[in-house]
């Protein structure tokens, strides 16, 4: 199985960290996110452990973006990680779930004054300050207060990493963060240690996602080393924090490599130690922000299957009740899923359809020619790892309304978001 949280029954039925899918899509309704509480926690204190063994001091702090509601900020919180958040609602969510904040890392390519404001006045620990202007904006906001904001500086280390356009950021071009190569990240350091009410805590950068080995890590903490090694003899600021963003992979189908995280981790300290010793370098403490590798293989989701169509000579579709409005991943990035038919998971492989959502749109396709068991209406078809990225990039395109999230813990499912009713889809509507 693609996740050791899948499994098979007696029944021929699809487990989920260890319950029946198909009960679950009966007594909860499709479409439906699943997530495993056991798993989200495993992936946690991979990420503790590793960082607190390989490194001398370190956070790391789950990109929520890759799933954001209440319960997933006590699950962080009760496993003492930090969070990554990049909007006002990001971090009511989290004040609401009772997270410290001061354990929050603030980013955004463009906060407003209003975003600003409500972080500081709630206590967020550090802005991730992406360019002058809105270093200057802190700056004006906090004037006054009695504590000076921490920050770190996002800084572009020119980096390709080669995956998807859309999720590569660690480039010159990139509309995120000063870049090193331009004078633009010494400029900011530079204004950033002259301010008063800001503390220059150290920098940041992330270079991709659904990254799978170390290399990039390497050569990123490589290339900001030696720019905080510049900056401290030319400046005498020494580093305290280094950011290396998100980015671990996780494998999504077979053909994905599979990526031990904690090895990972040991060659990424013993690299940092050899460049803070080169660059004369106090070892800082480093940051790591994961999203998708804490989050993606602890969720499923369960769709009805209605229509198959087949169109003699030319496709077959199966068409379920769901699609981009819960998952529009390979509408956007031509993503790869692993799928089953849950009530029949060994029955021959004989069908070959696109898996397709009932939106107006003929992208609304969840995986092309997959082949499967042919289904008939209403088996339910299981679409694995969608932990990351799925709710938090869901939609109410067509005024679908979006599924419950039930999570699973110790044999046990509880709802954790209930499922959007017709009302809420009115709700704002004057
Ligand atoms: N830190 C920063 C500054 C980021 O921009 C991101 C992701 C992360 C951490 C988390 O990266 P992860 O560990 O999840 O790879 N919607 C896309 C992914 C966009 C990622 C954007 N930034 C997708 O569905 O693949």
């Amino acid at each position: 199985m693609i996740c050791n949280n899948i499994g098979v029954n007696e029944k021929d039925h699809l487990t989920f960290a260890g319950l029946d899918v198909c009960e679950l899509a009966k007594k909860y309704g499709t479409p439906l996110y699943l997530m495993d509480e056991g798993k989200i926690r495993e992936n946690c204190r991979t990420y503790k452990e590793a960082m607190g063994k390989y490194f001398k001091n370190a956070l790391p702090a789950y990109a929520s973006k890759a799933a954001a509601f209440k319960r997933m900020y006590e699950i962080i919180s009760e496993e003492g990680l930090g969070i990554d958040v990049v909007s006002v609602g990001e971090i009511y969510t989290a004040m609401k779930a009772g997270f410290p904040l001061e354990n929050a890392y603030f980013h955004s390519n463009n906060k407003t004054d209003f975003d600003v404001e409500f972080a500081i006045e709630n206590g967020v620990g550090y802005f991730v300050v992406d360019n002058e202007e809105e270093l200057f904006a802190i700056e004006r906001i906090n004037k006054g207060n009695s504590k000076k904001q921490k920050v770190l500086l996002r800084l572009t280390p020119g980096i390709d990493t080669h995956t998807y356009e859309a999720v590569n950021t660690g480039k010159v071009d990139s509309k995120f963060g000063s870049a090193i190569e331009t004078g633009q990240a010494e400029e900011i350091t530079r204004l950033a240690l002259e301010m008063d009410d800001i503390e220059l805590m150290g920098f940041h950068c992330h270079i991709g996602s659904q990254v799978f080995d170390s290399d990039t890590f390497f050569r990123g903490s490589e290339i900001m080393l030696a720019f905080a090694g510049m900056i401290k003899e030319k400046y005498g600021y020494e580093l305290k924090e280094l950011s290396l963003g998100g980015g671990y992979g996780v494998k999504y189908v077979e053909s994905d490599p599979e990526i031990d995280i904690a090895a990972n981790i040991r060659q990424v300290s013993e690299s940092i130690k050899t460049a803070c010793a080169k660059y004369k370098l106090a070892e800082p403490k480093i940051i790591m922000e994961p999203g998708r590798s804490i989050v993606a293989d602890a969720g499923m989701t369960l769709y009805s299957v209605g229509t198959i169509k087949q169109i003699p000579g030319y496709k077959n579709y199966i068409s379920i009740d769901g699609g981009m409005t819960d998952n529009p991943r390979y509408a956007l990035y031509g993503s790869a899923y692993t799928l089953f038919v849950a009530n029949k998971v060994s029955a021959p492989a004989d069908f070959t359809a696109d898996v397709v959502g009932r939106c107006c749109e003929s992208d609304d396709i969840i995986q092309p020619a997959v082949t499967l068991p042919k289904p008939v209406r209403d088996d339910i078809i299981a679409v694995c790892t969608t932990g990351a990225y799925n709710y938090s990039m869901a939609s109410n395109y067509n005024r679908v309304a979006r599924p419950a999230i039930v999570m699973i813990h110790e044999g046990k499912a509880y709802q954790a978001v209930k499922r959007e009713s017709l009302d809420d889809l009115i709700a704002n509507d004057l």
